[in-house]
């Protein structure tokens, strides 16, 4: 450009720096928070978004290009066609019908199957060395459906799962004891829904493990107060939906945060849905749920050999059950 003057008396060689593509489908509550987490946090080169309302699609991309002054350099694109999603690293699919009040994530499941039958195979065509990160509800089962309409690789078709419960967990676990979040370390596995399970014989504080604390100080009251916040992380999303209409700030932080340890390959554990057949017992078919996996740059490295008492493990099972039964109705 003319603005400047070459120090060299050649060109510049091209940058070495992996340059990172992310493509957000949907530009409702959920992708446009996703979307803005993601730039705020420095984690890509190019951003696409893909919705299926061309005024709304620009809108949002032109609101989100007024920030460049502000926010890191990141090329913005938006398009209702797939052409524009060309290479990406990582795809976040959060198109779809969301829940009213009262209503089970699992019940919307037809018409996002259909929904995923006109987007994932555009995806794969243009990105077919992608992960698929799968947000959309009810994210278990479209993490199935986006894995047999990939034909991808298990590893690389993920669900947001129960990321995002065990956020919420550890958010009113610490609240009650009146500690960080950033020190519970507590798990919330199975489905993103009714049927979650709460890993209570793993959760410590600050490394201390907090149910042989509790059973040495025989506070048994305690033990009551710990399902009531297992209960109160099932009602959530509920409880949200009635008050503002839409969830959208959490499942954006939980989202980017997954997409910090594919992109950046940090290895870090996460509880995210995976195909989880044979692990603890499971074996009535291929069921994604959420399980506590590592991440990296290629998608799910490993699930981690946790230990789980008999009885969460039975609870494991039960929630595999939940998510067969409706998956097992559909035409996939
Ligand atoms: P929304 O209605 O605000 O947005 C959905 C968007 O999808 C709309 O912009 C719509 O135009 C778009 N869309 C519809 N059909 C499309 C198509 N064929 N191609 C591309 N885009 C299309 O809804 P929302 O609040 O953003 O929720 C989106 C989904 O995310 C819902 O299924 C909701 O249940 C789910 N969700 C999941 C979690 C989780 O933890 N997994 C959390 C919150 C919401
Ligand atoms: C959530 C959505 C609705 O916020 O699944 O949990």
């Amino acid at each position: 450009h003319s603005f400047f003057t070459s120090i060299l008396n050649s060109a510049p060689p091209s940058p070495t720096k992996r340059h990172n593509k992310v493509t957000v489908v949907g530009a409702g509550n959920v992708g446009m928070a996703v979307a803005q987490t993601i730039l705020t946090q420095d984690l890509v080169d190019e951003l696409v978004l893909i919705d299926a309302l061309p005024d709304k699609l620009r809108g949002e991309m032109l609101d989100l290009q007024h920030a460049a002054a502000f926010l890191p350099r990141t090329k913005i694109h938006a398009s209702t066609e797939y052409s524009v999603t060309a290479g990406s690293d990582l795809c976040i699919v959060t198109a779809g019908a969301r829940q009213v009040s009262g209503e089970s994530r699992l019940n919307l499941v037809q018409r996002n199957v259909s929904l995923f039958r006109s987007i994932i195979p555009p995806l794969v065509q243009h990105s077919p060395a992608c992960v698929i990160l799968v947000v959309s509800n009810p994210v278990d089962v479209l993490t199935y459906v986006a894995w047999k309409l990939s034909g991808f690789p298990a590893n690389r078709v993920i669900g947001s799962g129960t990321n995002l419960d065990s956020s919420r967990f550890r958010f009113l676990i610490a609240d009650h004891l009146d500690v960080n979040a950033h020190d519970v370390q507590a798990y919330i596995v199975g489905e993103h829904g009714d049927s979650s399970v709460a890993l209570w014989s793993s959760i410590s504080v600050g490394e201390v493990p907090v149910l042989s604390f509790l059973e040495k100080q025989e506070i048994a009251y305690e033990k009551v107060t710990l399902e009531k916040i297992h209960k109160a992380v099932i009602g959530s999303a509920d409880e949200v939906i009635r008050l503002k209409g839409y969830t959208s700030w959490a499942i954006g932080y939980s989202v980017a945060n997954l997409a910090r340890s594919i992109l950046r390959d940090q290895r870090k554990v996460h509880p995210v849905s995976v195909l989880a057949k044979g692990f603890h017992g499971i074996h009535g078919g291929e069921v994604f749920l959420s399980l506590p996996s590592q991440l990296g740059r290629g998608g799910v490295i490993g699930v981690t050999n946790i230990h789980l008492t008999p009885k969460e493990a039975q609870h494991l099972r039960d929630s595999a059950t939940a998510i067969l039964e409706v998956q097992n109705q559909l035409p996939i």
